[in-house]
């Protein structure tokens, strides 16, 4: 066998694999530098979805693709088995990618000059689909609490209510949420979806990250809260992040509304090409397969989570830091610092790291930097030494009492 069956019993997330000098936009862009940035992660696929990937690449036909039925009725299992969803095989479209289910979500709905409402700081593309597809973006900023140097972001109904207009058609979600990685309450939910029904918003819900929650937390997705939400979401999600494949370019749309679906069909038409052969393989491998190598990943991270938080309020002086409940990605507030000028660019030209800059994420980001953990804990302590050894010769800032983090956030 081609594939290394050791890594199916323990995957070893300590190995770093080679991956400078190869086509890898994370280890390229930024030179030498230890790049904790894009989303992707330093670990090798699951080794049923190598081994799936081997067996198709060996049959060495790579005609265009059909979704095999399997898949659809994979995901419907597993909609109904974590979420108690109920969702048949005609209400899911295959999707390129969750980028593009963004944009074609806001061509989908409303007209142009229509708006489009996201809360920041959030992943970019959701600040720049709107305006790609002829839509006004408008933004409500999510609440920020700060205990013992970490952040907490909660919804925030007042901002939600107020950035909306009579021209407001479509919310955009992220839940998980990217970059401050909260996993958003049954309250919480329940009380954004009210105001979309109250406005009469159709909601894009993009959960890409919903497998990846640490300390044992449950996703729900908006549609499952009830039939009334359901109608009116179209949902996105993907293996991509789960099992790190997003190279592989594999994900789907799950829209119950025929309506509602077969607009969203018609926008992608002519445009959004069908899912690759091989995306579609690992896809399937990876959900049929993967859960046993996801549930180690998921204890790795949560590791490499308690190391970043605790190395930021123990040596990066005046940093704030989340502590995300899902997601490989911390976000770190450094307006309490006395970094000079644009934190990202300080961290890269004096630390060698390449983070994320937190202006890219919109109201709310600026002077933050998004970090991604999910790396072998060694590149992690590396970069964060590197980061610590950058800010040694800053002022340090002024201490300021601040309320203890609260159990009930455990
Ligand atoms: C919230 C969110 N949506 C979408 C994507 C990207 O999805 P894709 O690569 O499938 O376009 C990411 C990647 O980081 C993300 O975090």
């Amino acid at each position: 066998m081609p594939h290394n069956k050791a890594i199916a019993m323990h995957p070893d997330f300590d190995r770093l694999p080679i991956r400078r000098h190869t086509d890898s936009l994370k280890w390229h862009r930024y030179g030498d530098a230890l790049p904790l940035w894009v989303a992707d992660m330093d670990f090798p696929a699951p080794e049923p979805v190598l081994a799936a990937l081997h067996e198709r690449v060996a049959q060495g036909v790579f005609g265009y693709g059909a979704p095999p039925d399997k898949l659809s009725e994979v995901l419907c299992a597993r909609m109904a088995d974590r979420y108690r969803w109920a969702v048949v095989p005609e209400q899911i479209v295959y999707l390129p990618g969750l980028v593009c289910g963004l944009n074609i979500a806001c061509r989908a709905v409303g007209e142009p000059g229509d708006e489009v409402l996201v809360q920041t700081p959030v992943y970019p593309p959701f600040l720049s689909a709107p305006e790609h597809q002829e839509r006004r973006l408008v933004t409500a900023e999510l609440s920020t609490e700060l205990y013992d140097g970490r952040l907490y972001y909660t919804f925030d109904d007042d901002a939600f209510a107020a950035a909306m207009s009579p021209r407001t058609r479509l919310f955009i979600l992220c839940n998980p949420h990217n970059p401050i990685g909260r996993v958003f309450t049954v309250n919480e939910l329940t009380r954004l979806a009210a105001h979309c029904e109250r406005h009469d918003l159709t909601i894009c819900s993009d959960e890409i990250h919903c497998d990846l929650l640490l300390d044992g937390r449950q996703h729900t997705p908006l549609a499952a809260l009830n039939p009334d939400i359901a109608w009116r979401c179209i949902t996105l999600m993907a293996p991509s992040k789960t099992f790190n494949i997003p190279g592989l370019g594999a994900s789907f749309a799950i829209i119950q509304n025929p309506q509602l679906r077969r607009r969203f069909k018609q926008a992608l038409r002519g445009i959004v090409p069908d899912v690759n052969v091989l995306g579609l393989t690992a896809a399937l491998a990876a959900y049929q397969h993967g859960d046993e190598w996801l549930q180690s990943l998921l204890r790795y991270l949560t590791a490499n989570r308690d190391y970043v938080v605790n190395f930021a309020l123990q040596h990066l002086p005046g940093v704030r830091v989340t502590v995300p409940e899902a997601t490989y990605l911390a976000w770190l507030d450094c307006w309490g610092t006395a970094i000079p000028g644009n934190p990202h660019e300080f961290f890269l030209q004096n630390a060698g790291v390449a983070l994320n800059d937190g202006a890219a994420f919109g109201p709310g980001g600026e002077q933050c930097v998004r970090l991604n953990f999910g790396c072998p804990q060694a590149l992690l302590a590396e970069a964060l030494e590197c980061m610590q050894g950058a800010m040694a010769d800053l002022p340090l800032p002024a201490f300021e009492e601040e309320d203890a983090w609260p159990q009930s956030l455990n």
